[in-house]
């Protein structure tokens, strides 16, 4: 369960603040599959940030399994975020002179899963996302959505119990788009993994339990779904 009260996060640009989110508050349950969407400035990246730990918001409160998260040291959140979340950013943010096999298991291994389990957990979401034949390619060796698949994979190796995705199916086309969407639901479903997701596309909705939906970083409007699936 996750808990979000009155999150602000204001960027200061020289003399000029950015609110990026203005007093966001929402519930989410453990299994949800949960979509954020909004137009492109509304704050979902910004929102997925703040939930994962990745920043702190200016104000407000976030509990994660009735922990007050955001009191933890910076050196506690980093052993939280790879204990429980896996993170698909919006621009990959693969390690570049690592192959596609070495990236994905770059999570397993800061965990402390030894090499050859890593190595196996690894070439097993390689292959769940279609790209067995490319584990030894470095990222500029693959195109923009193999890029995002390795991303996909590397999120999922530690079995993660909230999975943050942002935009992941972007630079996929449909059929892929569907084969992730696919996954995300199937390990939602089998493995109770909480999926919290940006996307921009109408039609993933059939996939989500709930859409949060962000104009101008307040919730505009919150849509149940659940029971599409
Ligand atoms: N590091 C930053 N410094 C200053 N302003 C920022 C920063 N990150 C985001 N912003 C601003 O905050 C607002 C929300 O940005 P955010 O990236 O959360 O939007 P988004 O909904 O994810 O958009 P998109 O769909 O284009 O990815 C935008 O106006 C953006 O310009
Ligand atoms: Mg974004």
């Amino acid at each position: 369960m996750i808990t979000a009260r009155n999150l602000k996060k204001i960027y200061a640009m020289g003399r000029v603040e950015v609110h990026a989110l203005n007093g966001v508050s929402f519930d989410i349950g453990t299994g949800e599959f949960v979509g954020i969407m909004g137009s492109s400035g509304s704050g979902k990246s910004t929102l997925l940030h703040m939930l994962s730990l990745l920043d702190d918001p200016t104000e407000g409160e976030i509990t994660i399994g009735g922990e007050d998260v955001l009191t933890f040291s910076d050196s506690k959140k980093t052993r939280f975020r790879l204990q429980k979340f896996g993170f698909i950013f919006q621009d990959y943010a693969l390690v570049p002179e690592l192959s596609a096999l070495e990236n994905v298991i770059l999570p397993a291994l800061a965990r402390g899963v030894p090499l050859p389990d890593a190595s196996a957990a690894g070439r097993d979401y390689l292959d769940r996302v279609d790209l067995a034949g490319r584990k030894d390619h470095l990222p500029a060796e693959l195109s923009g959505g193999e890029q995002q698949r390795v991303a996909i994979a590397r999120a999922l190796v530690n079995n993660p119990d909230i999975l943050f995705a942002d935009e992941p199916c972007a630079n996929l086309d449909s059929t892929n788009s569907r084969a992730v969407l696919d996954l995300f639901g199937q390990i939602n479903k089998e493995l109770n993994q909480t999926v919290i997701m940006v996307s921009h596309e109408d039609w993933h909705r059939e996939y989500f339990d709930r859409v949060i939906r962000l104009r101008d970083g307040k919730i505009e409007k919150e849509e149940i779904l659940k029971g599409n699936r």
